[in-house]
């Protein structure tokens, strides 16, 4: 822990393998300006390591002509970069206002109880079978289908305290459960690597799922039923102006 009581990053390895390397030089060569391919190798570096390392920090760096600063300023800002090695699973449970009061408090205690583990903590061996890493998350933009929880960012819709406690089981016992939307389960990895844009040869069947949400679509689907529409925009549109500064 740093004085403000946020975990330093761990050491890592700053020596990845030859397949790490080329995806980065691919991830790189994919962006005019070799810097906006940081966030792709980031999570490149978390489907090698669980986290973002140390090592991985100055991997990235090197590859993008970068100060470690920048990488870190970069990988601490958001929260999908994880500064402690993941378990075979990441699941994440909104908490954020609407899920919690349809039940997301509920879940994620249950959850907490169960694993005995509290935000951003492992059960189990990181990367070891059956591991889980548990947080709250904030919104998932999923209202629609709350209380939501997410594994490894696979989305199970409507869950109860109960339902989510079977889930994970099932993930502890080395199954995994279909994702009500979305595309198959994975591991946390394995879902990092495709983030980062590295997308097996078997890309079509891997993403095949169920990814029609007919409660999105409910608006829709009664604006078809009925006729309605929206109104037309207008061809045309002056701004007004801005006042004065004074
Ligand atoms: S509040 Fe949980 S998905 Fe929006």
């Amino acid at each position: 822990m740093n004085r403000i009581g946020v975990p330093e990053f761990v050491a890592g390895t700053t020596d990845f393998d030859e397949t790490t390397r080329a995806r980065a030089d691919a991830l790189v060569a994919r962006y005019p300006v070799g810097r906006s391919a940081l966030l792709p190798l980031l999570h490149l570096v978390q489907s090698v390591e669980g986290c973002v390392t140390q090592g991985g920090i100055e991997f990235c760096a090197r590859q993008l002509d970068l100060t470690a600063a920048e990488v870190s300023a970069v990988a601490t800002f958001y929260t999908m970069y994880k500064r402690r090695p993941c378990g075979e699973h990441l699941v994440s449970v909104c908490t954020n206002t609407l899920c919690a009061v349809l039940g997301g408090d509920e879940i994620y205690a249950a959850l907490s109880d169960h694993l005995g583990v509290g935000h951003e903590e492992t059960a189990g061996e990181p990367g070891e079978p059956g591991s889980i890493t548990l947080e709250t998350a904030e919104c998932l933009a999923a209202c629609d289908h709350g209380p939501v929880l997410q594994v490894n960012y696979e989305f199970y819709d409507r869950q109860t305290a109960d339902g989510a406690l079977g889930l994970v089981q099932a993930l502890q016992r080395g199954e995994k459960p279909a994702p009500t939307r979305g595309a198959p389960l994975t591991d946390f990895r394995t879902a990092e690597l495709e983030i980062a844009g590295v997308v097996p040869a078997d890309e079509a069947a891997r993403v095949a799922g169920n990814s029609v949400s007919e409660y999105t679509l409910r608006g829709n689907t009664i604006a078809e039923a009925t006729g309605a529409s929206a109104p037309a925009m207008p061809d045309h549109y002056d701004m007004p102006a801005l006042p004065e500064k004074k």
